[in-house]
Parts: C-alpha cells; sequence; structure tokens
C-alpha cells in the first residue's frame, strides 16, 4: 500500500469510528468536511517516513499515530479559520467548516476530531501498550500548552512575542510531534528526530508567510495578506521577501541536515528537499519587492 493510501484509510477509519447512524448529520457531514479532501498531508507522510526510517515494526500503531497528528491538524485549522481567530471563509479551495455548517457545527466539529485523535490512540496502543505513553505524551505536546498549538493562538493575544516563538509554538510543535510519534510507534528513541521536526516546521511556516504575502487565494485555497490585516507576527513582516526567502532556504537546508545517518537519510532528505520546493510560493522579482 503507498504511504498516500495508508494514510487515508487511517483518516477514514478514524472518521468512521466517530459518526454512525447515531451521529447527528450535520455533525458528521461537517467532521468529513474538515477532513477530506485533505491539503498536503505533510504531517503524516513525515510520521510515516520516520516509523519507516525506524524499522516501521507495527505498522498499524504507526499509521494511526500519523492519523491522530493529522486529525489535530484538521482540527486546529477548523478553529483557526473561525471569526474570533483569522476569520477565513475558505480552505483548502472550498467554504471553511464554520462558512458551510456554521460556528457551532466548526467549533464541535473542531472538538470532535481532537477527542477522536486521542480515542484511536488509545484504541490502537492497547495492543502495544508499553509505547502507548511515550506516543499520547508526544502528540499531545504538539497541541497543548504550554509550547502547542494551542499556546500559539494563544500567543496571538498577548501585546508582543518573538516570532520564532509564536511559529514554533502554532506550527513547529506539531511537526515535532509527527517525527517524534513515527519514532516512538516504531519502539525507537524519539530524541534524534526532534530537530528535523522543529526545522521542518519552522520553514513550512516561513513558506506559509510568504505564501500570505506573494500568493494568491486561487492558488493557495485560503485567504490571502492576513498576516498584515491582522497585525500578525510574521517573518515576511519582519525580514523582507528577499531576507525571507533567503531564511526559508537556510531552514530547508537545516532540516536535510537533521535528519539522522542510517539507511534512510538520503530518501528522508530527498523528501525534506521535495516537499521545500512543493511550498515556496513562487519567487517574485526581489529586486522589485
Ligand atoms: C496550514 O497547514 C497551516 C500552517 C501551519 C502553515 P498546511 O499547509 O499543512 O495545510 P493543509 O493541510 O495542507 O491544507
Ligand atoms: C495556522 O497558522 C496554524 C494553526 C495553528 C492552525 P495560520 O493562521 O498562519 O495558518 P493558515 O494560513 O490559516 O493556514
Ligand atoms: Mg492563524
Ligand atoms: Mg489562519
Amino acid at each position: 500500500m503507498s504511504t498516500t493510501r495508508r494514510i487515508e484509510a487511517a483518516l477514514e477509519a478514524a472518521i468512521a469510528s466517530s459518526q454512525d447512524d447515531s451521529a447527528p448529520p450535520k455533525l458528521a457531514a461537517a467532521l468529513r468536511h474538515a477532513v477530506f479532501p485533505g491539503g498536503g498531508r505533510i504531517r503524516p507522510h513525515l510520521c510515516l517516513a520516520v516509523a519507516q526510517a525506524c524499522g516501521d515494526d507495527r505498522p498499524e500503531l504507526a499509521s494511526v499515530a500519523a492519523a491522530a497528528v493529522e486529525l489535530l491538524h484538521c482540527a486546529s485549522l477548523v478553529h483557526d479559520d473561525l471569526p474570533a481567530f483569522d476569520d477565513a471563509d475558505t480552505r483548502r479551495g472550498r467554504p471553511s467548516v464554520h462558512s458551510a455548517f456554521g460556528e457551532p457545527l466548526a467549533i464541535l466539529a473542531g472538538d470532535a476530531l481532537i477527542v477522536a485523535a486521542f480515542e484511536r490512540l488509545a484504541h490502537a496502543g492497547a495492543q502495544v501498550p508499553k509505547r502507548l505513553p511515550g506516543l499520547i505524551t508526544a502528540i499531545a505536546r504538539g497541541v497543548s500548552s504550554p509550547r502547542g498549538i494551542i499556546a500559539g493562538q494563544a500567543w496571538e493575544n498577548e501585546d508582543s512575542v518573538p516570532v520564532e516563538t509564536y511559529h514554533q509554538a502554532k506550527t513547529g510543535a506539531l511537526f515535532v510531534a509527527a517525527a517524534c510519534a513515527g519514532a516512538i510507534a516504531a519502539g525507537a528513541d524519539p530524541a534524534p528526530w526532534r530537530a528535523l521536526g522543529e526545522r521542518l516546521g519552522a520553514a513550512y511556516q516561513v513558506a506559509d508567510d510568504l505564501a500570505d504575502a506573494v500568493s494568491a487565494q486561487a492558488i493557495c485555497g485560503k485567504p490571502v495578506g492576513r498576516d498584515v490585516a491582522l497585525e500578525r507576527p510574521s517573518l515576511v513582516r519582519q525580514l523582507g521577501l528577499s531576507g525571507a526567502y533567503a531564511r526559508l532556504d537556510a531552514l530547508v537546508a537545516d532540516a536535510a541536515d537533521a535528519v539522522p545517518m542510517g539507511a534512510a537519510t538520503k530518501g528522508l532528505r530527498d523528501l525534506v528537499r521535495m516537499q521545500a520546493t512543493r511550498l515556496a510560493p513562487m519567487r517574485p522579482s526581489l529586486s522589485a519587492a
């Protein structure tokens, strides 16, 4: 089975388990809308790439870990798009969940996805109980306070925050969780994989800041120009376009260097560079910027 099929199958199983004939139909539809069709699925790909590099001896556990990370990511997007946060009416080229189903169902769908992620982990981890506490802890840290997505979103309510702290919490932490979860699901030490998650997550958020500044809604499928409009800390606002592109290049090189040496090193480095090329919005003529 391809990695893409593996991820989609694990997500399908998670969504199916969170709804049956007794579920409120609009909530069921909102959950599906939040997860399918997906975007880049970069976090579950990272999780499974690390699991494979570590031997992937429990593929069902690694698949559930990858799906759990993606469910949490999708939940974060549903909540991030709400009027109380970024007030975005489109996501992935379609109406955001609250635009399609209303705010109450968007709040509930995000909540349900968070709960489903941990329920799936508990279920799959029962077969490998020794790995479960580490797995749950690593994934929870990616989304919780003090350093996960919740903290990242909360920083937007403070008067100031260093942009790196904000990015690390709102984006980097879940990349770290994805990489560490892949290692833990395969019975390996997660420590050597942290730096890869951190640097790839940092690169990813710089690319997202660049897309917000130079891309178009028709290309990225979500509103652009939000960072200036909402006065968000952004590396483009801090460094300018050419500085942000230079930071992106440096972070991608750092991320590739952070892949631990081993049999899978070359494949993983290629994956990092390929994702970076996919992500980076087209570079305008920087002399004009
Ligand atoms: C968007 O993440 C939010 C950020 C943290 C930059 P993605 O760009 O990974 O979103 P999808 O899942 O591919 O739509
Ligand atoms: C998203 O940050 C990170 C989350 C915690 C959801 P952004 O607000 O910059 O991401 P987009 O641009 O809406 O995808
Ligand atoms: Mg946001
Ligand atoms: Mg947003």
